[in-house]
């Protein structure tokens, strides 16, 4: 149940020009149907898959690589997005300081509709080439040809950040910067156990931010959080939005 005076109750009013940042984890796809990554029902239930994503060392533009993205990509392109991260555009389109932070790979946010989205994890649907730079869309799956190659021939690896691997700099400083200067950052649907973006919410915390979080089950970030709301994220951000314009 959420109660209708929770912007206020934080000290905080609705207007356009109130700075938002989102972080978003695997738990907000969970109702579109795509797994998550720990945990019962989860990929790292499937020694394979544990193997393939843990696997720290290139080459990443491998046969095998792809296999495992394509089971991947497979799976997400017959989900669709679901009312969070619907939610999520109508937010954008309100503020005007908004940024959406997501660990996400699936690529649902930018299907929903939302435009400035920092994938700190890259994206399945994206593969680069490990030679000349490019990063190049792969919508479809099938792919033709595992691995699929660039336009100057070399073989392309999924755009995806792998276990070990650092996170593009000019994301990982832009989403700091949202989350320092946010007044009020929604954690939704992590778990908050993987870093740079565990430490997103606590940036914004220490810079004055209200942190609300959404999931189901408790997490390490919940004992930091203004306001823990446990609930599904397709059915608690709608109503949460819905609350911010009601006194
Ligand atoms: N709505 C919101 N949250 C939910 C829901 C739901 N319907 N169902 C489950 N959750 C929560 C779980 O309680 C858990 O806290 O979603 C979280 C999912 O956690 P993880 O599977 O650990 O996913 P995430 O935090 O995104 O993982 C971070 O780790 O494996 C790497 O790179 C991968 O991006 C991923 C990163």
């Amino acid at each position: 149940m959420i109660n209708m005076s929770i912007l206020k109750s934080l000290g905080l009013s609705i207007n356009p020009k109130l700075h938002v940042t989102v972080l978003t984890g695997a738990g907000i796809s969970i109702e579109s149907g795509v797994p998550i990554f720990r945990g019962k029902g989860s990929m790292w239930e499937i020694p394979e898959a544990r193997r393939l994503a843990m696997r720290a060392s290139p080459p990443w533009n491998n046969k095998e690589t792809w296999e495992f993205y394509e089971w991947r990509r497979k799976l997400v392109s017959q989900c669709k997005p679901n009312a969070a991260h619907y939610t999520l555009v109508e937010m954008e389109n309100y503020f005007e300081n908004f940024c959406l932070i997501t660990q996400n790979v699936d690529g649902l946010h930018i299907k929903a509709g939302s435009k400035r989205v920092l994938e700190l994890h890259g994206n399945m649907w994206k593969g680069r080439c490990m030679k000349c730079g490019k990063i190049i869309d792969l919508p479809e799956t099938p792919l033709k040809t595992l691995p699929p190659c660039c336009e100057c021939g070399y073989p392309l690896r999924p755009h995806v950040v792998q276990f070990g691997e650092p996170i593009d700099n000019k994301i990982l400083i832009e989403a700091l910067k949202a989350s320092k200067e946010a007044e009020l950052f929604l954690v939704i649907g992590t778990s908050g156990v993987v870093s740079p973006a565990s430490q997103m919410p606590i940036l914004a915390l220490e810079n004055g931010a209200k942190v609300i979080e959404i999931n189901p089950n408790p997490t390490v970030l919940t004992p930091y959080m203004s306001l823990s709301i446990r609930g599904k994220a397709a059915e608690t951000l709608p109503k949460l939005w819905k609350s911010f314009f009601t006194d």
